[in-house]
């Protein structure tokens, strides 16, 4: 079956974590990727957090599945031939080295146009234009610039940053996303064009809604934060919210059964206003169903502690799982708090390769997340990373045209 970007070859100039991602996603719906690594060295984090002496880590692994691996020093002078060539025939060059670096090399925008008008040339930068345009950037700070952070965690506590790597993982999606539309743009303009995804950009992106936060504030306080209910007055900033769900239904965090040993024994529990009447069943409260206090949710807003206080009595007498089950039928929203032990032992993730297991000649099996996006016509095989320089021969003949001796003349030279 052909695959959504079969006809694609990706000269993937990225490393660590932000570009890697976009250009595994690329790999996944079928593009050729060719990762360019200096030789001897690599993408740093193949040596990074290891685990296994002498094996590519799991940081490496799980970013660069799918991929070709060539091993190219870009500052000799028979490397820069080989990468003009790279340039010539690749149809999107992928890079989020530190500001500055790909003009250092010789590759500048215009330099990239000349050698292939038909070039993407897609970019991830700590920063936009600006004032901080040439620092380097990784995800805490890209969390902490983008408001992330300044959002995240208690009131009366640090700023915090999440587990999630919006800063990096989000803004690879933000980036492949970005390419895919100048590749659509392309087939009707026969040009390429520059992608420029921005870390601050993109976690500000996922932050839209405590922005639209700072604005509400001009109108009043925000209700639906728990200091609201609690009579703690706003700042001139959306402040951190807690577990407070970002929306317009309350939610929280509460404990379950055996939350006293187990750290992940909660569960998430939305008060939608719609399946009010259940809560108050469920929980063993059928007089809050008509009372003023609580009938209505406007009525609910001050006294949140106390409604939260209620259920999380009951839903400590439950396990999180029985919570769900319970909840679930009865349209009330729950979730539970799953550890990343539960979700990678889950049979339904591994049967919807959602999480899959992938086999790799160093470190024997990994555990690794399978492509996150589901295209019907795109089926997606993860294949493990490719060891340093890997494929190096096979690119420059096959792709480039190198003859053998040619190739041992590259390698002569250090240039691969
Ligand atoms: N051949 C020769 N030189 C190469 C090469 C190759 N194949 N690949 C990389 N290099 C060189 C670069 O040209 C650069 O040289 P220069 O400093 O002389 O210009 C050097 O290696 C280091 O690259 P750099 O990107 O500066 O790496 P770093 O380890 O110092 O910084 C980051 C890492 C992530 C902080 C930085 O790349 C960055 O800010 N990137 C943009 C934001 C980003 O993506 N951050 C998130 C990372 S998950």
């Amino acid at each position: 079956m052909s695959k959504a970007l079969d006809h694609i070859k990706i000269l993937d100039f990225t490393h660590v974590q932000s570009g890697p991602t976009c250009t595994q996603l690329l790999a996944w719906m079928g593009a050729d990727v060719i990762k360019v690594e200096r030789p001897g060295v690599g993408d740093a984090t193949r040596k990074q957090l290891v685990d296994v002496e002498g094996a590519d880590s799991l940081y490496f692994t799980m970013l660069n599945h799918n991929k070709r691996s060539l091993t190219l020093n870009s500052k000799t002078e028979s490397g820069k031939e080989v990468l003009e060539r790279l340039v010539k025939t690749c149809d999107v060059l992928v890079e989020n080295f530190a500001p500055g670096a790909l003009d250092r090399m010789g590759f500048s925008w215009e330099r990239i146009q000349e050698l292939n008008p038909r070039m993407i040339m897609a970019s991830v930068k700590g920063f936009g234009p600006g004032p901080y345009e040439d620092c380097k950037v990784y995800e805490n700070v890209a969390q902490c610039a983008g408001g992330s952070a300044s959002t995240t965690g208690f009131r009366d506590g640090l700023p915090l940053v999440t587990g999630a790597q919006i800063g990096d993982s989000g803004t690879g999606l933000h980036l492949a996303f970005g390419i895919c539309a100048a590749l659509l743009h392309r087939e009707k303009t026969g040009r390429g064009q520059r992608v420029l995804a921005p870390m601050q950009d993109g976690v500000l992106n996922l932050c839209r809604v405590k922005l639209r936060d700072q604005q509400r504030l001009k109108a009043g306080p925000l209700k639906e934060y728990s200091q609201y209910g609690e009579g703690i007055p706003f700042g001139d900033a959306t402040p951190r919210a807690g577990n407070d769900s970002g929306g317009g239904q309350p939610g929280r965090i509460l404990k379950c059964k055996g939350w006293e040993t187990d750290p992940d024994a909660y569960t998430y529990f939305i008060t939608q206003a719609a399946v009010w009447q259940k809560i108050c069943d469920v929980i063993g409260k059928p007089e809050w169903k008509e009372h003023p206090d609580y009938a209505t949710p406007p009525a609910r807003l001050p006294h949140l502690n106390e409604v939260f206080g209620a259920i999380e009595e009951w839903t400590m007498t439950k396990t999180k799982y029985e919570v769900m089950e319970i909840c679930n039928p009865l349209d009330i929203p729950v979730g539970p708090i799953l550890s990343m032990k539960e979700l990678a032992e889950e049979p339904s993730l591994r049967e919807t390769g959602t999480i899959v297991e992938v086999d790799h000649p160093e470190r024997g099996p990994y555990l690794s997340v399978g492509c996150p996006v589901k295209l019907s016509d795109n089926d997606v095989v993860v294949e493990r990373s490719p060891l340093l320089g890997e494929h190096s021969d096979e690119i420059l003949s096959e792709v480039l045209g190198y003859s053998a001796d040619e190739i041992a003349a590259l390698r002569e030279a250090g240039a691969v």
